[in-house]
């Protein structure tokens, strides 16, 4: 069965790499080594996961990270069943125990004290020890723990402490150069590769107004976005004012410049 947003089943979920951080990801992978993902919103880490479980042949467990997210609600908790109380492992133990790939995304959301629950997954000991039940779970192999975060966000008291940043191996991502990114676009929208080039260069334009003030530049998720309409028949410039530009600011000036540089593009 094909998908038409990840090709063929049996070449896995689509993601064209951008340096060496498919090769980096296998070695820790084999080395038992936890993998720090950094980069900018929509430039393709959660492809990226998803791709290497494929590739690894590993099942994948994402945890969305937030600032409610407790220890248990990671690690497991009890149960109360038919006047029973059963236990019921958390997603972290769960992956643990099949050799999975646990996947904690925006682990920066995530308190403190939930995050040190990962502390003895990433060293030399790889367990998990369940306070809650005495138990201590060895990690089956195949067992890799993935976090990704986007590092521009301004958060000052939330950050990663070092004890739990030099745990893992860091992996920058970042939005590809301007002729993988349009590969993707095309791939992804269904937009004729022209299009895709030209919502790639204008995506380009639109990021050097950063140094204007613009907070949030376009992601390659937006520019697939506008793809997509315009394969559905939308016109180009509609569809980048409404999927790029409309998503990226508030502010009048901003937003009246970068309708400007859609003009320029597709008069
Ligand atoms: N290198 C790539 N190869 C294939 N597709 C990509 C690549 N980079 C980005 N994409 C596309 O961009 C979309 C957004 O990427 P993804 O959801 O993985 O971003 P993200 O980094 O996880 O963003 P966020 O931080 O917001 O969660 C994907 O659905 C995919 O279509
Ligand atoms: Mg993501």
């Amino acid at each position: 069965m094909v998908d038409a947003r990840t090709g063929p089943a049996e070449a896995g979920p689509y993601y064209l790499p951008t340096g060496n951080e498919v090769e980096v990801v296998e070695q820790c992978h084999a080395g038992g080594l936890a993998v720090m993902l950094k980069g900018p919103t929509g430039c393709g880490k959660t492809r990226f996961v998803e791709h290497m479980a494929w590739r690894l042949g590993r099942p994948l467990i994402t945890v969305s990270c937030h600032d409610d997210l407790t220890a248990s609600d990671l690690v497991g908790r009890f149960l109360i069943r038919h006047d029973e109380t059963v236990w019921q492992d958390g997603p972290l133990t769960r992956a643990v125990r099949e050799g999975a790939i646990c996947y904690l995304d925006e682990v920066v959301e995530a308190r403190q004290d939930t995050i040190v629950v990962l502390h003895p997954l990433t060293d030399y000991r790889r367990i998990l020890p369940i306070d809650r039940t005495g138990e201590t779970v060895e990690a089956a192999p195949g067992f890799q723990l993935v976090i990704s975060y986007n590092p521009g966000y301004q958060r000052m008291l939330k950050d990663l402490k070092p004890s739990t940043r030099q745990r893992f191996v860091a992996i920058e991502l970042d939005f590809p150069e301007p002729a993988a990114e349009a590969a993707i676009v095309a791939r992804e929208s269904g937009v004729e590769q022209g299009t895709a080039v030209a919502l790639v260069e204008l995506g380009g334009r639109l990021r050097s107004l950063r140094d204007r003030g613009l907070a949030e530049v376009p992601s390659t998720r937006l520019l697939i976005a506008a793809g997509r309409l315009v394969a559905s028949g939308i016109g180009v410039r509609d569809a980048c004012n409404a999927a790029v530009v409309s998503p990226l600011s508030d502010d009048a000036t901003l937003l009246g410049a970068m309708r400007e540089l859609v003009d320029a593009m597709f008069p």
